[in-house]
């Protein structure tokens, strides 16, 4: 059996996404069919479009998303069809030793996946389409997973929850479970993107009592301010004395940054994703006698089967201006453009509605 799917589909690193009618793979064994609802997009996607991060291509991106489960493979339980999931892009098979320390989102089964990239959908010739982060949300229709589907409340608009899948977890995640921020303590975050601004957005949730954002574009000077950021920087140099800093943007100079803008005792959060040959050069020296930490943060340290709901009631209750994040939605065919608002800097999430 074959069904059919429009995707956006990139051919090579470096090339536009082309609109394409390939076939995806029915759900085979624990495996769910997803008519995707929206799906945001990310500075993880950009990175392999530009070729930054290498993957196999063909390839469908898009890792932050949500949908309606549409069919059901063999040994399916816990779904339903017509149930509403967001997905999660870091499915862990809950039985190694780091599942079971309750660490889901570095479960040791997924590094192997990421470097084993899955064919989930083909061209009309058979041949392969790989799916990114097992996902491929940039297709009317994906083939995943059971454990990439968190079942949650309806009543959260689907361009709103998508952003749960990736960015929002990523950073609210970032503070609540990684850094664990008290209300009175000061953040900085570098990096106004999806993610920065969900960090901004978890500082405020969890009572900062400064918020200081950082970003080369002033551009997002005002949207950084009006979800919660006490200052604005367009440049980090100034910043100094902070409990917690936040590299949202992937860099190893702006790790550095970070690393000076902690006060002695302080820790640097180190979310965005540099490339993966990047190594870090920093003043050893500062970082003994400073007694500063530098941690890393994945998927918001975050188990998404509770975490995801956890956020969703914040939007509902009011706690996190979610809807907020959303600069413009776009149709599948204007995803071109949704990647150049994304590199000109100038906007908030970009979200596409199918
Ligand atoms: N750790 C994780 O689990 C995880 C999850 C998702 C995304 N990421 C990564 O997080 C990073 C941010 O993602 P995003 O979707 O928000 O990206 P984005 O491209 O939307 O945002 C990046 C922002 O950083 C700004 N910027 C660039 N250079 C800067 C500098 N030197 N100083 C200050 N600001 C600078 C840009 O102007 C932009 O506003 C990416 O590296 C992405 O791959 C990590
Ligand atoms: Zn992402
Ligand atoms: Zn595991």
């Amino acid at each position: 059996m074959e069904l059919q799917t429009k995707a956006a589909v990139l051919y090579a690193a470096g090339k536009p996404f082309e609109i394409t009618d390939i076939n995806v793979v029915p759900p085979g064994e624990g495996e769910v069919l997803v008519r995707m609802a929206a799906a945001g997009i990310c500075g993880s996607d950009e990175a392999v479009r530009t070729g930054k991060r290498p993957h196999a291509m063909p390839v469908v991106c898009g890792h932050e998303g949500a949908g309606f489960v549409e069919a059901l493979g063999e040994g399916v339980a816990r779904l339903n069809r017509g149930d509403f999931v967001i997905l999660n892009w870091q499915p862990a098979c809950g039985t190694c030793a780091v599942c079971g320390r309750g660490q889901p989102n570095l479960c040791t089964t997924f590094p192997e996946r990421v470097t084993k990239p899955e064919a989930r959908f083909f061209l009309k010739d058979g041949s392969p389409v790989f799916s990114y982060s097992h996902l491929g949300c940039f297709a009317q229709r994906v083939t995943v997973r059971q454990e990439c589907c968190v079942v949650v409340d309806k009543k959260i608009p689907p361009e709103v929850s998508c952003l749960i899948g990736c960015a929002v977890t990523t950073g609210v995640g970032a503070v609540l479970n990684t850094a664990r921020v008290k209300a009175g303590e000061s953040v900085a975050i570098f990096g106004m993107g999806g993610v920065g601004l969900s960090i901004v957005m978890g500082g405020k949730l969890a009572g900062a009592e400064s918020i200081i954002a950082v970003d080369t574009a002033m551009a997002k000077k005002k949207m950084a301010l009006e979800l919660g950021a006490t200052d604005f920087f367009q440049e980090g140099a100034k910043v100094r004395n902070v409990d917690y800093a936040f590299d949202a943007v992937g860099s190893p100079e702006v790790v550095r940054k970070c690393l000076d803008a902690v006060r002695p005792g302080g820790t640097v959060v180190c979310v965005g994703l540099p490339a993966m040959s990047a190594e870090y050069s920093l003043p050893a020296w500062k970082l003994v006698v400073g007694e500063k930490k530098i941690i890393g943060s994945l998927y918001g340290s975050a188990d998404p089967f509770q975490f995801f709901s956890r956020l969703v009631d914040f939007y509902l209750e009011g706690k996190l201006p979610l809807d907020r994040l959303i600069s413009k939605t776009y149709t599948l065919e204007e995803i071109n453009a949704g990647f150049e608002a994304l590199r000109s800097g100038r906007t908030g999430r970009g979200v596409i509605r199918f």
